[in-house]
Formats: C-alpha cells, sequence, structure tokens
C-alpha cells in the first residue's frame, strides 16, 4: 500500500466514467497532457495535470511528510491504468506445440479434444503435477503478464476434472495469488465443466451430475472460487447442461461466466442471458440477434481475439458491431496451452483494432475498465480515479496509441500496484 506522488506524464490516460462502458462512451479515454496522480495509502487521491497536483502538494494540509511519497519522474511517457485480464487459463503446466502444427495441418481444435488431446492432455500433465510446483509455475506465468502491464487477473481451473485435482488447482491459484499479493490481484473462477474427464468420456451425464451434486458445493464452501465457468459447445457441455451446472453455481453463491460460441451457435448465449451471467466470453460465431440480445443485457462480452488468431478460425468476434450495437464489450487473452499461449494484453489490443476494428481507445478501455466489470471489480480498479486503486502502466511510448499502432513488442517500463513500484524494466 504505497503513497506515491508521479509527475509530468506526457499524457495521463484515466479511462475515467462509469463502468462499464458503451456505444460511443467506450471510445472515449481522457488523455491529460503533463498528466499526474497522487496514491495515498495504495488508493488514488487525486489526478489531474502537474500544475494542478504541485498547487495541490503546496497547500494541502495532509501532505506532511514528502518523505514518506515516492516521487516518479514519468517525462517522456504514457500513463494508463493496468491492464486487467478477464478470462485466463493460466494455472497449468506442460505445452502444447505439437498441436500447433497438427492444426496447421488441417486438424480441428475440437477433433484433437475428441481424440483424447487438446486439454485432456493438459488434464494429465496437471494431474500428476504437485501443488507447489503448479503454483510457483503460475506465479512465474503472473510475474510474465505483470512485465507485459497486468495488474489485475481472473485464472480458471479446469485442467482437473475431478474433485481433488480441481481442488488442489484452486489452491495452486489461490497460493500464487498469495505469493503475487503485492503485485498482481488474482479471481480465481472454478471450472470444472472444461471437458469431460477421460474416465467418464462414455458417461457425460454422469460427470454433469458429479459436477453439480459434488464439486460445485465443496468449491463453494471452500471458498477458493469467485466464478464457474462452462465451455458450452454441442460436442462438450450442451446448453441443457451448462444451464444446469450454472444455475447450481448461482444457487452456491458463485457468479457464473461461460465459453460461448467459440466454435457453435448452440444456445449457449441464451443461457448466459436467462441467467444473467457476468459475462459470456468468446462470442466469435454469434450473430445479429444474439448481438442484439446482448446489448440489451447486463451481460459483459469478453472478446479473445488471440483465440481467434491462434486457432485461424477464419473470423474474429463482431466487435465493432457489438460495440456500435451497445454490448458491454471488454478484452481478455484466454491465455492457456492449447488455444492461445499468450500472456500479452497489448497484444490482444493490437488484435481487438486490426482484426476486428475497435478503435485504441475503445481496445483500452476494454481492456481495463470495461475487463474490470466483467470480474466484479470496477468499483474498486480498472481506472485512474480518485478513491480507485493506484494501479498503474508507465509506457516508453509518446502516445497512447502507440499500444496498438506499435504492436508486438513491449512498451512496459514500470508497473505500480496500488502505489508501490512492481516492476521496472531491466
Ligand atoms: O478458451 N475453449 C476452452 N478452453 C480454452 C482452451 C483451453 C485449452 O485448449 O487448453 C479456450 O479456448
Ligand atoms: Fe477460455
Amino acid at each position: 500500500m504505497g503513497n506515491l506522488i508521479l509527475k509530468n506524464a506526457r499524457q495521463l490516460v484515466t479511462c475515467a466514467g462509469a463502468a462499464p462502458r458503451r456505444g460511443l462512451d467506450l471510445g472515449t479515454v481522457q488523455v491529460i497532457e503533463d498528466g499526474a496522480l497522487i496514491v495515498q495509502g495504495g488508493i488514488i487521491d487525486m489526478v489531474g495535470t502537474t500544475e494542478a497536483i504541485e498547487d495541490k502538494l503546496a497547500h494541502g494540509h495532509w501532505y506532511e511528510d514528502p518523505e514518506e511519497f515516492t516521487t516518479i519522474d514519468a517525462s517522456g511517457q504514457v500513463v494508463v491504468p493496468g491492464f486487467v485480464d478477464p478470462h485466463t487459463h493460466a494455472c497449468f503446466t506442460g505445452y502444447r506445440h505439437d498441436e500447433v502444427e497438427l492444426r496447421l495441418g488441417g486438424r480441428k481444435y475440437l477433433d484433437i479434444l475428441a481424440a483424447g488431446g487438446g486439454i485432456l492432455s493438459t488434464v494429465q500433465k496437471v494431474r500428476d503435477c504437485e501443488e507447489g510446483a503448479l503454483a510457483d509455475e503460475t506465479y512465474r506465468r503472473l510475474l510474465l503478464m505483470l512485465s507485459l502491464g497486468t495488474t489485475t487477473v481472473e485464472v480458471k481451473s479446469g485442467y482437473g476434472l475431478d474433485m481433488e485435482s480441481e481442488l488442489k488447482i484452486l489452491r495452486a491459484i489461490a497460493k500464487a495469488a498469495e505469493m503475487a499479493r503485492e503485485q498482481l490481484t488474482v479471481v480465481p473462477t472454478f471450472m470444472g465443466a472444461h471437458a469431460v474427464p477421460r474416465e467418464l468420456k462414455s458417461e457425460p451425464g454422469e460427470y454433469v451430475e458429479r459436477l453439480c451434486r459434488e464439486m460445485i458445493p465443496r468449491v463453494a464452501e471452500s471458498g477458493l472460487a469467485r466464478y464457474c465457468d462452462v465451455f458450452c459447445e454441442e460436442e462438450v457441455f450442451g446448453p441443457v447442461q451448462a444451464r444446469r451446472i450454472l444455475k447450481t453455481a448461482q444457487e452456491h453463491g458463485l457468479g457464473a461466466k461461460i465459453h460461448a460460441d467459440e466454435i457453435g451457435e448452440c444456445g449457449a448465449l441464451d443461457v448466459a442471458l436467462e441467467l444473467g451471467a457476468a459475462s459470456a466470453d468468446h462470442l466469435l460465431v454469434t450473430g445479429e440477434a444474439g448481438i442484439r440480445k446482448l446489448a440489451d443485457s447486463e451481460t459483459c462480452a469478453v472478446l479473445l481475439p488471440g483465440t481467434a488468431f491462434c486457432l485461424r478460425s477464419g473470423r474474429y468476434a463482431a466487435g465493432r458491431r457489438m460495440v456500435d450495437q451497445g454490448c458491454a464489450v471488454a478484452l481478455a487473452t484466454d491465455c492457456n496451452p492449447g488455444s492461445c499461449f499468450t500472456e500479452s494484453m497489448p497484444l490482444v489490443m493490437a488484435m481487438a483494432c486490426f482484426g476486428m476494428g475497435l478503435t485504441p481507445a475503445e481496445a483500452l478501455n476494454a481492456a481495463t475498465i470495461n475487463a474490470a466489470h466483467a470480474i466484479g471489480l470496477a468499483d474498486q480498479l480498472g481506472s485512474l480515479e480518485e478513491g480507485k486503486a493506484g494501479d498503474l502502466v508507465l509506457l516508453d511510448s509518446p502516445d497512447y496509441r502507440h499500444l496498438v499502432y506499435h504492436f508486438g513488442i513491449n512498451q512496459v517500463g514500470m508497473v505500480v500496484k496500488k502505489g508501490e513500484i512492481v516492476y521496472v524494466r531491466d
């Protein structure tokens, strides 16, 4: 919980405003030239121009001991809110680079899964991994995210697919979150409904029973997850099963999220809307009717263009259309060892612009304030506003639009979490 005075930013981009941002509002980020801010006890106290902040410092009665404040001179740099990544599968071990070649050779993602590979091959490796090692590996991945500007991240379980393994993963996420407590905020999600485990392949209904009767109640009781997510596709968990799983989760106090319309439109989005899910994620093949319904709802559209890119889906989600229709659009990496192995929110923002037609301002709001909304934290973080966490990124760039324009390189020079400097580029 640091005390910080930051001054002289070439641009300070606040992303301030009510969440979620929709329509034209999504395109407004508020750029303060020669920007500055004060963080006290981890919370932002004031945001403005350097002149206004200096004036406040000269007269503020509360500013009695300058020794207690770290001062950052952000001359020549751009300051933006810490990125929020609201959809990852970052707790895993083992890689699946062989699948890249299979998919490039024409094999379909779901065919690899049906043959016992894909998610199920990671499940084997994660089941075989000791909890502490899994936590350490997850923590290292979180630090990589931090070096790319992410200060808040959602992490799903889902590579265990039985009670003990799923609890082990959720404990590993909690341990990694504890190791990273000064660097990142972690929101855990239970995703036991990620695939049907190999041992119940011929009895998928039995697995849904176990999820609803045993796993969800136990996970909820453990307090290790805030949300529950389901991979809803006809070939994985159909909409009837997804509805039952998410309803059970809600009855046990977990929020609902759903992988919807990633490969086919099977009714997953209707389940999300009916249950008032916090978010429907992917929406790669969602058509016009779905977009309209989504725009009329409170459910956040979490788009994952890295997955469309990596799976060579032949299209991105209709992000431009969703924004224009008024959907609450957020962006995430989907970081996982199969369909999208990247930790980089700036790369995802570039894909959102060049692949889906969002503007850099829209992509930045979608990766900060709206992403925070998608995981229920927009009242605490996601924008640089008085009363919110002092989570910020200093970019070695002349303009915030370089985040998108100059893609594929890391522009992050420094990251601040709750007013403490937690990452400095070597
Ligand atoms: O969001 N679709 C399901 N889950 C992940 C992929 C997980 C994996 O392939 O390991 C996704 O694409
Ligand atoms: Fe995912």
